[in-house]
């Protein structure tokens, strides 16, 4: 059986030294373009979906699809993960459809987006853990907020709040969490930051300062995108509208990993590519109207921009 926690799949991360990434997936083409990546790669890999985001009116019906695809690829070790599940009942749903580890983001109120308090952020993942550990199911919180839009997580790169070292070491000892998911300068969704140097406030030195507290636990950069502007370009030259702005680069994301990062969370680069090749093959060939004709270059893209991240965070070869 391919399928593995979160706990284990970045156990050997640490071991060495690479990340896995964790990949944003809202259709069953985008699960089948990320697996057969990883195949190819001879990758570990970790399938992610955000709740409440996906091309299917049924939840749970998808998230059990998801889990029943990961069994035809035997010979890749895959986490299925749901990605900022903000209640307890969303991370107990997708225990239920067969996930191997969930994120509870209890970071910011769960009727809106203003941070939570520490204490009540402690309790909600606390609760979390204890459900999700005799089911086997490991367990991310998060802690300060990732700014960005991304399926209500509102707020820009300018909103982020950083994760406190101290508060760090707290949390992890307080709620018993795998991995930790640390506010240091990144942000969701495909405006990042808005000038180049933007990408600098990554904060390198905070990540290291937190590994040293916490050296047993995984930590995991969200909003690691790159936002390449190729992609933006096409979409925009085939009638879309991307406000072009500049992501987290290669070498920052290496440097990252070098500093303790173990899961780099990244939807929006491969979403910009299915987009990009799409859009391009519509613009290309007004007369078609054959799905499998404008499905084929989307998953094609899909799947390269994933299996060239699994090069750079260091996991390809390592399954
Ligand atoms: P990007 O939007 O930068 O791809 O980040 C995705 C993410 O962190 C999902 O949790």
């Amino acid at each position: 059986m391919s399928l593995v926690t979160l706990r284990v799949a970045l156990a050997r991360a640490e071991e060495g030294g690479y990340a896995v990434g964790a990949f944003n997936v809202s259709s069953l083409d985008q699960a089948i373009a990320v697996l057969d990546a990883a195949e190819v790669e001879r990758s570990p890999v970790i399938v992610q979906s955000i709740a409440g985001m996906s091309a299917y009116a049924d939840e749970e019906r998808w998230w059990k699809r998801l889990r029943r695809i990961i069994d035809d690829y035997p010979s890749v070790p895959a986490v299925l993960h749901l990605d900022h599940g903000r209640t307890y009942e969303d991370c107990a749903r997708a225990v239920d459809c067969g996930f191997s580890s969930v994120m509870i983001d209890a970071s910011r109120e769960a009727d809106g987006d203003l941070p939570a308090s520490f204490d009540d952020n402690v309790a909600l993942t606390r609760r979390v853990v204890e459900m999700a550990r005799p089911h086997g199911v490991s367990v991310e919180g998060e802690l300060g907020t990732i700014g960005g839009a991304e399926a209500g997580i509102a707020g820009i790169a300018e909103n982020i709040v950083f994760a406190d070292p101290e508060q760090a070491a707290l949390f992890v000892s307080r709620t018993g969490v795998d991995a930790l998911a640390v506010a240091v300068g990144t942000s969701h969704g495909s405006v990042k930051f808005t000038d180049e140097s933007g990408g600098q406030r990554l904060r390198i030195g905070l990540i290291a300062e937190i590994k040293e507290r916490l050296p047993d636990t995984a930590l995991v950069l969200h909003g690691s995108s790159s936002i390449p502007a190729e992609a933006v370009a096409v979409i925009n030259a085939h009638g879309g509208d991307v406000r072009p702005s500049y992501g987290v680069s290669p070498e920052q994301k290496s440097e990252a990993i070098a500093h303790g990062i173990r899961k780099i969370n990244q939807g929006t680069d491969s979403h910009l590519a299915w987009t990009a090749a799409m859009r391009r093959f519509l613009g290309e060939n007004p007369a078609v109207v054959e799905p499998s004709a404008l499905l084929a270059p989307a998953v094609d893209a899909f799947r390269e921009m994933v299996a060239t991240r699994m090069r750079e965070f260091g996991s390809a070869g390592r399954a």
